[in-house]
């Protein structure tokens, strides 16, 4: 049997839409990122959504909406994919990395105090795999020091947990519609917030510093524009918004579907003693990814069985502080993170989605058995 890493969910509506976006005269940013950016807004319980190219684009986005000025420190976890960090970079700001919890992979909320200094600016935390980190002690650093909040919610469109649901309070939250995320475009990404003024900023910063978009001037009869600000080319179109509109009416339901297998997943694992991340009372995990834990000295070997058996697998994620590009530039080294080393090392994840069929979903807990005793 082969079952894949993980499927998408564009169906016919989706395609009628796109095809209707196709037949009409306006392909990039205009109305349908309009109605795109409210149906999220309002899923989200959120006043503003901006529609981009991707979630790296929001972080980068966020970066300079937040003040970040070269030399501005950025405290973030390094067990992520590198766009959180680099996206920092991108701003001319400077990753400063804590630890996350051994237990959940999460940064470790504990941590961010230490580490705030003269030159931090803003606090970016990582909602790992889909569960909401300690947002309310977050909240209260950051209001202590003045600092900005900016949420990488990229695995997190569904999540809660206290109450709070990413973008919402005084923080930035960034979602990514990345191929294999919950609502997917291919590539696709959004900024949310509850500021009008900043919502606004953003809208400028994604083309160009422009101060007004092009389906702004058609509609109003503007025929020329300033540019006040540097801005970058991270305007959503209306092609991608049309993938994403009929999704967004979905996510509960695909969301119901995965939370059901993670479910079996967790019973299953649990009996043969297979290690997971803890989950937290008081919160709905968002169930982008489904990680297990496994010995870092087999790890390799068991994702190779369980691939070679036919079963879609990767890795979430390298230690960023060790790639050699981090290693060179800001000289971190071994040992200098060590949950999120031994968990860079033990992590395996496997497909999580809600067309999984039962057999294949036994299938999958089968060779992951297997491939841990073998
Ligand atoms: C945690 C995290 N942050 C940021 C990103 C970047 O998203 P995008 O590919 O939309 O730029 C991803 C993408 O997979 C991610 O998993």
């Amino acid at each position: 049997m082969n079952v894949e890493f993980f499927k998408h969910n564009v169906g016919n509506q989706e395609i009628k839409l796109v095809e209707k976006v196709l037949r009409s005269l306006f392909l990039t940013t205009g109305a349908y990122v309009d109605q795109f950016e409210e149906s999220l807004a309002s899923y989200l319980n959120a006043k503003y959504a901006v529609g981009l190219t991707s979630c790296t684009a929001a972080l980068h986005l966020a970066c300079i909406a937040a003040g970040v000025k070269p030399g501005d420190e950025v405290i973030t976890t390094p067990m992520s994919f590198v766009a959180t960090s680099n996206s920092i970079i991108m701003a001319d700001g400077i990753p400063v990395f804590v630890d996350v919890e051994k237990d959940t992979g999460n940064i470790d909320a504990n941590l961010i105090e230490k580490a705030v200094t003269r030159k931090t600016r803003a606090i970016m935390p990582v909602h790992l795999y889909g569960q909401m980190v300690d947002m309310k002690k977050i909240f209260a650093i950051a209001k202590k020091h003045k600092l900005v909040v900016i949420e990488d919610a990229a695995h997190a469109l569904e999540a809660k947990r206290d109450g709070f649901r990413p973008g919402q309070k005084t923080s930035f939250a960034c979602f990514s519609f990345y191929a294999t995320k919950s609502i997917a475009s291919g590539e696709g990404g959004a900024f949310v917030c509850d500021n009008k003024t900043i919502a606004k900023l953003i809208k400028k910063l994604r083309s160009h510093g422009i101060t007004s978009e092009l389906a702004q001037r058609v509609r109003t009869g503007l025929k020329t524009y300033d540019v006040d600000i540097l801005g970058w080319k991270y305007n959503m179109d209306n092609i991608q918004a049309a993938l994403l509109i009929p999704q967004v009416k979905k996510i509960e339901r695909e969301w119901k579907a995965r939370e059901g297998v993670a479910k079996i997943y967790r019973q299953a694992f649990k009996k043969i003693g297979i290690d997971m991340p803890r989950e937290y009372k008081n919160s709905k995990h968002g169930r982008h990814i489904f990680p297990i834990w496994v010995s870092p000295e087999k790890r390799d070997k068991i994702l190779e069985y369980i691939n070679k058996h036919g079963v879609g697998a990767v890795i979430n994620y390298p230690a960023i502080h060790l790639f050699s590009y981090y290693r060179k530039r800001f000289g971190y080294k071994e040992g200098m993170f060590p949950h999120t080393e031994r968990i860079a090392l033990s992590e395996i994840s496997i497909p999580l989605y809600s067309k999984l069929a039962d057999k294949e979903i036994n299938y999958v807990i089968k060779v992951v058995s297997q491939a841990v005793k073998a």
